[in-house]
């Protein structure tokens, strides 16, 4: 998360109260420590994010707020504030006190739903959409956080998640356009909080049930939550390149076996059953589709048409390919190469070279690095790492 550097200078030392320890809360709690504030992390829940991820999984992040110095008063609500003109003081269900410079307030949103209201559509805690995303108005559509979506998998789901909001407004203009197709991807998200980052994919409560796949206390498993013998949402943590088999699990509904789920030496490919797995022409298709959650780095580099070196025009960036390894590779004006890795910090995606910037973008998070892998833009934290390229005295193409 960044901050405006007015605001980052107030923040060693600050006394930060968060109200809510969702999403928000929490990883407000994490960059605020970061940055040497004292946290204090209020909720009525027992653990942070139980509502989403539920006791087990919400431990997790209660121990790694605590061992980073989080302050967590769980357990209860907040009575009110207090103050001279500015908060001073947040007021807790048990009559105490805690002094605060700053008060964040991450308790959730309500969507803004009156226009649809005043326009006669269907609301329902959102504006109730159908498979392809149109309102009970024929004609119009609605996508993004506002949208209460009939997910031909799931049932109505209205979800504040970015990724959703991205691809459920290109669906939505290509059912404008004629196309009959639902909407039917699977949810997901992820977060980074201190040096721990996950992805989620699918639609649990907080009270399905949870099979670990790996230790949890590690940092470095996989959460599979199951509903009626199926798994309806998967959470890797510390662990990459599992969102399209578990997305496949999920897609799948096929009924599984705890064992297998929950024993990191069984594949996870094998678990979808022969008849649900992705035949190979939906696995491309989905592959092509599925943008920022597909993040098969070997796949994505392996399918990359890499020149040589010896096709780098000056002021251009690519992917190219020096003896069998792919570099993200940059050469100047003057021809010298500027090679770096080309697998992003963040939760490793295969960065792109942007042409008008001259940079490597994500294309899953939007982190944004330049010609020598320095961070530009997060959420990447780690600059990318630099290849030394031993060039057997090439010389430079022309200018294009
Ligand atoms: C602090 C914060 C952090 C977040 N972090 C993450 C994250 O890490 N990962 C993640 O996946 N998601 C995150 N989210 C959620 C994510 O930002 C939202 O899911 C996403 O922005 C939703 O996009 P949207 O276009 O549906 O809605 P919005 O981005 O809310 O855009 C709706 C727009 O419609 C406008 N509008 C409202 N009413 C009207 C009207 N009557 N007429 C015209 N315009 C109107 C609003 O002003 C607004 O500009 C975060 C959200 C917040 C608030
Ligand atoms: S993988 Fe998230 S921004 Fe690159």
């Amino acid at each position: 998360m960044s901050l405006r550097p007015e605001a980052e200078a107030h923040l060693p030392g600050a006394r930060i109260v968060i109200v809510g320890a969702g999403w928000i809360g929490a990883e407000v709690a994490a960059s605020a420590r970061e940055r040497g504030a004292n946290v204090t992390l209020d909720d009525p829940l027992p653990v942070p994010l139980q509502r989403v991820l539920g006791p087990a999984v919400g431990a997790v992040y209660r121990d790694l707020h605590r061992e980073h110095g989080v302050d967590l008063r769980l357990g209860l609500g907040v009575e009110g504030f207090e103050g001279r003109g500015t908060v001073e003081r947040v007021r807790l269900a048990d009559g105490t006190a805690v002094e605060a410079d700053l008060v964040v307030v991450g308790i959730g949103v309500t969507p803004r739903v009156e226009l649809a209201e005043q326009a006669g559509l269907d609301v329902d805690g959102g504006i109730v959409v159908d498979e392809r995303l149109e309102t009970s108005a024929p004609g119009i559509f609605a996508a993004g956080d506002v949208a209460r979506h009939r997910h031909p998998q799931f049932g109505p789901l209205r979800i504040e998640h970015w990724a959703n909001a991205q691809n459920q407004g290109l669906a939505a203009g290509r059912a404008m356009l004629g196309n009959a197709e639902p909407y039917d991807r699977i949810p997901y998200f992820f977060s980074d909080q201190y040096d721990v980052g996950m992805e989620y994919s699918g639609h649990a409560n907080g009270d399905d049930e949870v099979v670990f796949r790996g230790d949890p206390k590690s940092r470095e498993f996989i959460a599979f939550w199951v509903r009626d013998e199926r798994v309806v949402a998967g959470m890797n943590v510390g662990v990459w390149d599992v969102t399209e088999p578990i997305q496949a699990l999920v897609r799948s509904g096929a009924t599984i076996d705890r064992g297998r789920l929950g024993d990191p030496d069984q594949p996870l490919d094998e678990l979808v059953p022969a008849e649900d797995a992705p035949r190979p022409q939906r696995m491309r298709m989905m592959k092509q589709a599925f943008g920022a959650p597909k993040r098969f780095v070997g796949d994505r580099l392996a399918m990359r048409q890499a020149g040589g070196l010896d096709t780098l025009h000056p002021g251009h960036g690519a992917i190219i390919d020096v003896d069998g390894q792919k570099v993200a590779a940059y050469r100047d004006e003057g021809g010298q190469v500027h090679a770096v890795s080309p697998i992003c910090t963040h939760l490793r995606c295969v960065v792109g070279w942007n042409g008008a910037e001259k940079s490597w973008d994500c294309p899953c998070h939007g982190s944004r690095f330049d010609i020598d892998g320095s961070v530009l833009r997060g959420p990447a934290k780690k600059d990318l790492e630099v290849t030394v390229l031993t060039l057997p005295g090439q010389a430079p193409p022309e200018a294009a």
